[in-house]
């Protein structure tokens, strides 16, 4: 439970980091042709505030409990209601979460933003079956917990929205531009979801990692107060 609040306090001071400086805002610019959106990993709901702001309507699901607090509050003081954001609490990896979103929900795009992080051993542990059978080995899984577990969270993604023939909008921190030319990662998926479009497009930017949630990129800790990160925003419709 410690964890779990220290990770919402310290991704509050990143997240209003972002909000403010119209990051979020940028982000939600890529959803042109959509209106409900299913946002995996809200967080503190500075990237929910953005969506409603644009008038999305949003189902905003997050696994941490702190983090939802923040964010229902967040939305609350700033007058969005129910009708325009509905807060789920639930696991991108749990299958009957998933069913239960389909079965209640209609929604046309799945985004996720940031989200793959997380905030100890133990969680990692927990996930370790899950990445075991998306297809990554314990070497992988070892050197690099953090890239292995959003590598987990991206696939997921893809396979709700695809299970539902919508579009998955992914939105990572990277040190550097990506795109057609030297994308890695997302073209793959692309095929694998048998989407027939993917638009990429980068945003320059620099996050707080000390004094904020502190960012682990490739492995490394960075304790930098400000660092220079890049938003790769990956669309496949
Ligand atoms: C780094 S924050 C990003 C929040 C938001 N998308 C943003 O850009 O501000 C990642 C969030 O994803 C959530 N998260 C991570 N893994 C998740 C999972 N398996 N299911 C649901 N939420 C998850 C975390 O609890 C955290 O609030």
């Amino acid at each position: 439970m410690k964890e779990i609040k220290k990770y919402a306090d310290q991704w509050d001071v990143s997240a209003q980091y972002f909000y403010d400086k119209g990051d979020y805002s940028w982000m939600a610019q890529k959803l042109t042709d959509y209106s409900t959106v299913v946002e995996l990993g809200c967080g503190t709901g500075y990237s929910t505030l953005a969506l409603a702001e644009k008038g999305f309507k949003v189902l905003a699901v997050d696994k941490n409990t702190a983090c939802l607090s923040k964010a229902k509050e967040l939305l609350g003081s700033k007058g969005i209601t129910d009708s325009q954001v509905i807060f789920i609490e639930g696991d991108i990896t749990d299958e009957d979460f998933r069913k239960n979103l389909i079965a209640l929900y209609k929604f046309d795009v799945v985004i996720c933003w940031n989200v793959g992080s997380y905030w100890g051993k133990e969680m990692v542990q927990y996930y370790v079956p899950h990445m075991l059978r998306y297809g990554l080995n314990i070497q992988q899984i070892r050197e690099n917990p953090e890239s292995s577990y959003s590598e987990l969270i991206i696939w997921e993604v893809c396979r709700l929205a695809k299970s539902m023939n919508v579009s998955a909008h992914i939105v990572d921190r990277n040190a550097e531009i990506i795109n057609e030319k030297n994308d890695p990662y997302y073209y793959m998926l692309k095929n694998e979801f048998e989407y027939s479009e993917i638009m990429y497009d980068n945003l320059i930017a620099n996050s707080i990692s000390d004094g904020g949630r502190v960012l682990t990129t490739n492995g490394t800790v960075n304790r930098s107060n400000k660092i220079d990160i890049v938003f790769v925003s990956i669309l496949m419709r």
